[in-house]
This record gives structure tokens, C-alpha cells and sequence, in this order.
């Protein structure tokens, strides 16, 4: 543990020790108490998945692909490279929404989730709304392997599709439309963590020139596609708030308001159709 410990630390890994525990319990099957009660001796192949995981992660690459598994909302995903690893503050975006269709009335509520990656949003929602009728759509076909995987293990039934934003949803209406779209600006994408911009998809993170190329079309095209009394949910990046509400209200949508997250960043925004 100390020697795997050191290792990361030196390679610039911040949460070595975290890391280094998850590492060796993954590689090893041993559980953590058993890594610091004992000092195992482990067998040569444990021995050279402790070594391999250990390499890949010094190269940048994120833990949860070296995984290959996340934790969202308490439900485990499977995920890899090709698909972007969900983040916490997804998971309010999908606590928002679940509190605003209890208080809402909308019984049996028609969802769309625009770019399901993993499948995380749209499988979280099927999961806690038994009545909801759920359609997930992506671009990439890699995401989808995975998001089809995790609504299987998870035992849900959403019906996933591959395609650009709507398209494939035909003229359906929506009770809610919800997107965490990609939302970096092209440019500030370089100097992201390295485990973001040497390893996620860039498909999932580029939002253009200014970050909101995605958005305005999932905004645009939730006029089209929202019932009456629905709600497009958003998920945006620090300092986009404001500007994706007034896009919003310009669009003709009734009212516009945002959550923060945990840091206190304006993290969802949520227009009513
Ligand atoms: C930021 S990721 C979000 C993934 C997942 N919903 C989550 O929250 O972890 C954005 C997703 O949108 C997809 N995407 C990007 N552009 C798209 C488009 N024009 N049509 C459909 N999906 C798109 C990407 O492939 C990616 O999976």
C-alpha cells in the first residue's frame, strides 16, 4: 500500500492514498480491511494487475476507466473510454428534476435525455419514476454500447437511440426534456486535467467557439419538442447560467431558474415550457 501509495504521489496523482487503496482492492480482490490488517502476499497475477493498473493510471488515465466502473446516485455504471465518467454534479440535475415532477402533478411523465452518454441520467430517472416513459439519444455509438449495458444491469427500460440531438425522436413531445451537453469552450478544453483532456471523449465536452453551440439547439428544437407545462433541464458549465436562462426566455420559454452545486456554482438551469 505505501510503496503503491508513493508511487502515484510522485507521478502527480493528488489522491494517491485514495487512489492507491482502490487500486490495490480492485487488482487484488482483497477488501480494504484485509489490505491494512494483513500484509498479504499476493499472487504474481495479482501481483502484475496491481503493476498494470498502476502504469496505465501514471500515464493520466483516469481511474474509473482503469476501473471501468462509477458510482451515480448510489447505482453502479459501467463505463470506459469513449464515454464520458458521470460527474456529482449530475446527480443534481437529476435530484432537481425528480423534486420538480413530484411537485409538478405530471403523473406519468414522457422524458427525453439529449446526449446519455453512460446512460446515467435517463437510467437514474427510469429507476425512481416506475411510470415515466424514458427515450435516451446519442451521436455516439460507443456511449450507447455502454448506456444499453447499464439499463440492462440495472434492469430499466429506456429505449436508447442513436442520432443528433432530436432527429431521432421524430415530432415527439416531451413532459421533460433533460441534457447535460457537452459545454466547454473549444479552446479551453487543452488545458483541462489531463485526465479529462487527454482521455474523455472530446464529442462530450466541446460546446464551440463560446460553450453554448450544444445548448442553443437543445434549447431551440425543446419549442418543438416540449408539452405545454414541461421542463427543459440543463446542466451548464461556471459562468453560463445567466446567459442560457436569457437564451431561454428570447426563445419564448415562460420562466427561467437556476441550482447550484455543491461549490455554489449556477450548475442547472431549468426552463419552463
Ligand atoms: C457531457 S456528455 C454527458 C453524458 C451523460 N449524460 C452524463 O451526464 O454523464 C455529453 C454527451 O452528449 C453527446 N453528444 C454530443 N453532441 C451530440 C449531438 N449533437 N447529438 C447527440 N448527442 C450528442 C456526447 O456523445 C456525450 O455522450
Amino acid at each position: 500500500m505505501r510503496e503503491i501509495s508513493s508511487r502515484l504521489k510522485e507521478g502527480g496523482v493528488s489522491e494517491y492514498a485514495r487512489e492507491a487503496e482502490i487500486i490495490i482492492t480492485e487488482s487484488t480482490g482483497l477488501s480494504r480491511s484485509e489490505i491494512y490488517t494483513h500484509n498479504p502476499a499476493l499472487s504474481r497475477k495479482s501481483l502484475s494487475r496491481v503493476n498494470e493498473f498502476v502504469k496505465r493510471r501514471l500515464t493520466g488515465e483516469p481511474l474509473q476507466y482503469i476501473t471501468g466502473r462509477v458510482d451515480f446516485l448510489g447505482e453502479e455504471y459501467l463505463i470506459g473510454p469513449g464515454v464520458l465518467i458521470p460527474r456529482p454534479e449530475t446527480e443534481i440535475l437529476v435530484e432537481e428534476l425528480l423534486a420538480i415532477v413530484e411537485t409538478s402533478g405530471i403523473k406519468s411523465p414522457s422524458v427525453l435525455d439529449l446526449g446519455t452518454g453512460s446512460g446515467c441520467i435517463a437510467i437514474s430517472i427510469a429507476l425512481r419514476l416506475r411510470n415515466a416513459g424514458v427515450i435516451a439519444i446519442d451521436s455516439s455509438r460507443e456511449a450507447l454500447k455502454y448506456a444499453r449495458l447499464n439499463g440492462e444491469r440495472l434492469g430499466v427500460e429506456v429505449t436508447f437511440l442513436e442520432g443528433d440531438l432530436y432527429e431521432p425522436a421524430g415530432d415527439k413531445k416531451f413532459d421533460i426534456i433533460v441534457s447535460n451537453p457537452p459545454y466547454v469552450r473549444t479552446a479551453e478544453i487543452p488545458a483541462l486535467q489531463r485526465e479529462v483532456a487527454g482521455f474523455e471523449p472530446a464529442g462530450a465536452l466541446d460546446g464551440g467557439a463560446d460553450g453554448l453551440d450544444v445548448i442553443r439547439r437543445i434549447i431551440l428544437g425543446g419549442r418543438e419538442h416540449l408539452r405545454k407545462g414541461g421542463y427543459l433541464f440543463l446542466e451548464v458549465g461556471p459562468g453560463q447560467a445567466g446567459q442560457v436562462g436569457e437564451l431561454g426566455l428570447e426563445a419564448g420559454y415562460r420562466h427561467a431558474s437556476t441550482v447550484k452545486d455543491l461549490a455554489g456554482i449556477e450548475r442547472v438551469v431549468i426552463l419552463a415550457g
